[in-house]
């Protein structure tokens, strides 16, 4: 279910009526043309299990740089299963077992000579709630690249990370303070600057603003448009306002099953399955 080879005609998208999303729905309307995109990850004929379980069935999908792709679906239907298969997380559950090849740039992440540390260099991820270390907040951006061997000015490291995460501001006259006296808002711009900070290539994020009251969201939101600048970003969300706002392009899975896979707009107005349809004006989920 490639987008790239289809021709994109979301503009004259139906109402697909139920929840309102259009207004949510204007960021994502500038047209993207499949010229522009660069595939970062290719997933070929994946089949994850837990033991026998099938969690994510023959699932063949792009995720293209510097865009937003959003993955909506109702609870249990496989979303963090495959945002952690990308950057090895799974490794890490008992019976986990994939099928088929996650390709970040051309290689094979899940090949024997693929070290999953450097893949989890390369891709960062945040969770669904702030998980900041028992540390200040210099020292939750400074510890990463130290260990890392960064060998340039961490000062200077730090406070990119934070000005690129909209804290900076916040938090310039406090940098000693314990990351634990933020806000949960003010905490997960910080677990992203600590993401940024590790200069990933891709950002997942499950869930990262289920957490927060609306104004934290709505920045979170306004800072993943602007990191989609220099990152591609995933990101799980229950919220399909929040899916139409900042997505490029979003997937709908449903019981393993990737249903659907287009531009957002396309996805919200003029959805090619009727599951979508019934997704996205709640008919069920
Ligand atoms: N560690 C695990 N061991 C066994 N089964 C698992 C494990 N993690 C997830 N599953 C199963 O795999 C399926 C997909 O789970 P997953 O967590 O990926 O769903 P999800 O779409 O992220 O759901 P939610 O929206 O509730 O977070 C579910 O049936 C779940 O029970
Ligand atoms: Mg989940």
């Amino acid at each position: 279910m490639n987008d790239k080879n289809k021709n994109s005609s979301e503009k004259e998208g139906r109402d697909v009526g139920g929840i309102s999303l259009a207004s949510d729905l204007v960021k994502s309307k500038e047209e993207i043309h499949d010229e522009e995109l660069k595939t970062v990850f290719e997933c070929r004929n994946v089949n994850i299990y837990y033991s026998d379980f099938k969690a994510i069935e023959d699932l063949d999908m792009d995720i293209y740089e510097k865009k937003i792709t959003t993955l909506i679906g109702p609870s249990g239907c496989g979303k963090s299963t495959f945002l952690r298969t990308l950057n090895r997380m799974n490794d890490f559950i008992d019976d986990f077992r994939i099928e088929g090849n996650v390709l970040l740039h051309g290689d094979n992440i899940f090949s024997k000579k693929v070290d999953p540390v450097e893949i989890r260099l390369r891709v960062g991820m945040v969770f669904q709630s702030p998980n900041p270390f028992p540390k200040s907040i210099f020292e939750n951006i400074a510890l990463g690249p130290r260990i890392n061997g960064y060998t340039g000015d961490l000062d200077e490291l730090v406070e990119e990370a934070l000005q690129k995460s909209y804290l900076w501001d916040e938090v310039k006259d406090k940098l000693t303070a314990s990351a634990y006296s933020l806000s949960g808002g003010q905490q997960q711009r910080l677990c992203i600057a600590r993401a940024i900070a590790m200069q990933p290539e891709v950002l997942l994020m499950d869930e990262p603003t289920a957490s927060l009251d609306p104004i934290s969201t709505s920045k979170i939101e306004d800072l993943l448009v602007e990191l989609k600048k220099d990152y591609s970003v995933v990101i799980v969300t229950h919220n399909l306002q929040q899916a139409a706002r900042i997505g490029d392009f979003t997937a709908l899975f449903y019981q393993g099953k990737l249903i659907e896979f287009s531009r957002t707009f396309k996805v919200f107005t003029n959805p090619s399955q009727k599951l979508t349809e019934d997704y996205i004006t709640g008919r069920f989920g």
